[in-house]
């Protein structure tokens, strides 16, 4: 049997995007007129906390309780905010940019039901600058949105406002992280915030404001129109819905792929990516982007949702799997990751500033064969020290995911790199 694909049905890649019209033969808009026409804003957030669905962004926090924290009524501070995270900086992580190209439409339809169920006034889509078919694309459908009276000034007569703007990123990894990204929309350095208070009570501006993920949001327009029953049916595990996951590497098919949440590593790996290369043999998944700890062979049954992937030791992140095949330095892999995580730190926390740094010339001296014994140990003690808990924000803990699961897993690499002096696999490039 088909297995449904909601997110993704009417997406073609490498075609034009349904315009408004298109989109609304298509059944669009049906699920925003309804829920402004007869629902009221706790309904529709009651519809999405019933669903149980969970943010796309990465922690899989339940978007339904998230908004539930933004105070409501008529004693309710405004102007609210909801702003759609589409920066997508998250290396080998390209499943937002599918939904953005491919349907702009469905994102505004999710991201207006998303305001309309906090009671927001303003909305922004903050797109990663390199993003540039997609702010084309969007920035058309907003124009089509506002013409069609789903924007704007008293939305279709049902007494709701609303103004979406296109905010496209100056271009940092941090600038993804929530309150860095509202920072960064207020015009200031991209700095993480210090949480509490949460955004949902104080963001922009000091302001109620909500963030939610491209996938996330393109989840709702589906769930008013069809149930949380309807959600929890497509997939495979308790946690409902589908997920766009994907892979990169050396495998046959690279690609995003929507199936049911749940799908196991190995169905991704063999079924939807064609299984490795040629000649390559597989050693390690980050199954949920750079920031999350590998797994290997014992894992390929795991279930790609979020408590089972947290079971077998890592994060379901945001489900795009990099495979490490046998060919490749895991010590080489980590340095190339910790290089580019010590170059986006913010260098608001010193641990991080510093200890990213130094990780990263402490990869490279051992790639390079100058490490020594002890930098083992080094590595292992900035992996605790940079732990969560110790840091403004996740980029840091994130960053020593992939390294202290190298440092577990791939042990013996790390080791022989030190006593033979030399990196054994620079002679097969
Ligand atoms: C360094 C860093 C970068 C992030 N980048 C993104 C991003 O590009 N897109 C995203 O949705 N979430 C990103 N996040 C997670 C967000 O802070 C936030 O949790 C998410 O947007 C919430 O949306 P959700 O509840 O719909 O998952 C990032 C977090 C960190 C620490
Ligand atoms: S952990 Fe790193 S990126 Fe995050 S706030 Fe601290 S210095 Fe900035």
């Amino acid at each position: 049997m088909e297995k449904p694909q909601p997110l993704t049905a009417n997406i073609h890649p490498g075609l034009e995007p349904p315009d408004i019209n298109a989109y609304e033969k298509l059944g669009g808009y049906r699920a925003l007129r309804q829920a402004i026409g007869s629902m009221a804003p706790e309904e529709v957030t009651r519809a999405v906390k019933d669903s149980h669905l969970k943010g796309r962004g990465g922690a899989g926090f339940d978007t339904g309780q998230k908004w539930s924290f933004v105070p409501m009524g008529n004693d309710a501070v405004h102007p609210k905010y909801l702003v759609v995270n589409a920066d997508e900086m998250e290396p080998g992580t390209f499943k937002d940019r599918l939904l953005l190209e491919g349907g702009p439409h469905q994102l505004i339809e999710g991201a207006i039901l998303a305001a309309y169920a906090v009671q927001a006034d303003i909305a922004y889509i903050f797109l990663r600058w390199a993003y540039r078919l997609a702010a084309r694309r969007l920035t058309r459908a907003i124009a089509e949105a506002y013409d069609h009276h789903y924007l704007g000034r008293n939305i279709r007569g049902s007494g709701y406002s609303l103004e979406l703007y296109l905010h496209v990123s100056g271009g940092r990894y941090i600038c993804g992280e929530e309150t860095g990204l509202l920072n960064a929309i207020e015009g200031k350095r991209a700095n993480p915030r210090s949480k509490p208070p949460f955004p949902q009570t104080s963001g922009l501006w000091g302001k109620p404001t909500v963030v939610n993920n491209v996938e996330t949001l393109c989840n709702l327009p589906h769930i008013v129109n069809n149930g949380a029953e309807w959600f929890q049916g497509l997939s495979l595990s308790g946690e409902g819905g589908t997920k766009i996951y994907g892979a990169s590497g050396r495998v046959r098919r690279p690609g995003a792929w929507e199936l049911p949440m749940g799908t196991t590593i190995r169905e991704l790996l063999e079924d939807h990516a064609g299984g490795m290369k040629a000649g390559y043999g597989l050693r390690g998944v980050l199954p949920g982007g750079a920031s999350t700890d590998f797994l290997v062979e014992e894992h390929l049954d795991v279930k790609m949702d979020f408590s089972s992937v947290q079971k077998a030791g890592s994060r379901l992140g945001t489900g795009t799997m990099i495979i490490m095949d046998d060919h490749t330095c895991p010590v080489g892999m980590v340095l190339n990751l910790q290089r580019f995580f010590a170059q986006e730190s913010c260098g608001w926390c010193s641990p991080c500033w510093g200890g990213l740094q130094w990780v990263a010339q402490t990869l490279a001296a051992i790639e390079a064969g100058e490490g020594q014994p002890e930098d083992l140990e080094m590595l292992k003690s900035h992996v605790a020290m940079l732990s969560p808990g110790h840091t403004y924000c996740a980029l840091a803990p994130g960053a020593m995911e992939p390294l202290g699961s190298a440092l577990t897993y791939f042990s013996d690499d790390f080791e022989r790199h030190i006593r033979e002096k030399r990196c054994a696999w620079r002679k097969q490039w």
